[in-house]
């Protein structure tokens, strides 16, 4: 099984236990404003910084399993980027909830 296709069918757990009124997984308005610095990078039109220039990738529209799996992944080192990991360092479990449903939701 790949990675999108796990994520996709995790995604789906999710919708389906969303939709029997259990745990929401992430709060889209308490992302909004954890999200808040990821903005500055994320959410410009160019999708590319100032300096020192590199491309970041576009993550609103982003399934929001998949932008926790990467933060996490960014927390624990198993993704590595230096500054990614200053980002997703102090983020808890419910803060990448709530960030991965704002982005889920288009939020940028
Ligand atoms: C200084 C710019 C910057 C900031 C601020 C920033 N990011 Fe990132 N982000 C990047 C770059 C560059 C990458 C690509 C890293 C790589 O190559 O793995 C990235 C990658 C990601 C990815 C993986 C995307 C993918 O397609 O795999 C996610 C999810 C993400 N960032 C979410 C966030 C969140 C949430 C925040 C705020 C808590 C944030 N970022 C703040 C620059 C930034």
């Amino acid at each position: 099984m790949t990675i999108r296709s796990l994520v996709s069918v995790t995604a789906l757990t999710v919708g389906l236990l969303g939709m029997t009124g259990a745990h929401a997984a992430g709060d889209a308005a308490a992302g909004k404003i954890k999200a808040n610095t990821c903005l500055g990078c994320h959410a410009v039109p160019s999708i590319t910084n100032a300096y020192p220039t590199y491309h970041v990738p576009k993550v609103s529209g982003q399934h929001a399993d998949y932008i926790v799996a990467a933060l996490k992944g960014y927390k624990d080192g198993s993704r590595a980027h230096k500054t990614m990991h200053a980002n997703a360092a102090s983020l808890s479990d419910q803060d990448m909830a709530d960030i991965g449903a704002f982005f889920a939701a288009g939020g940028k």
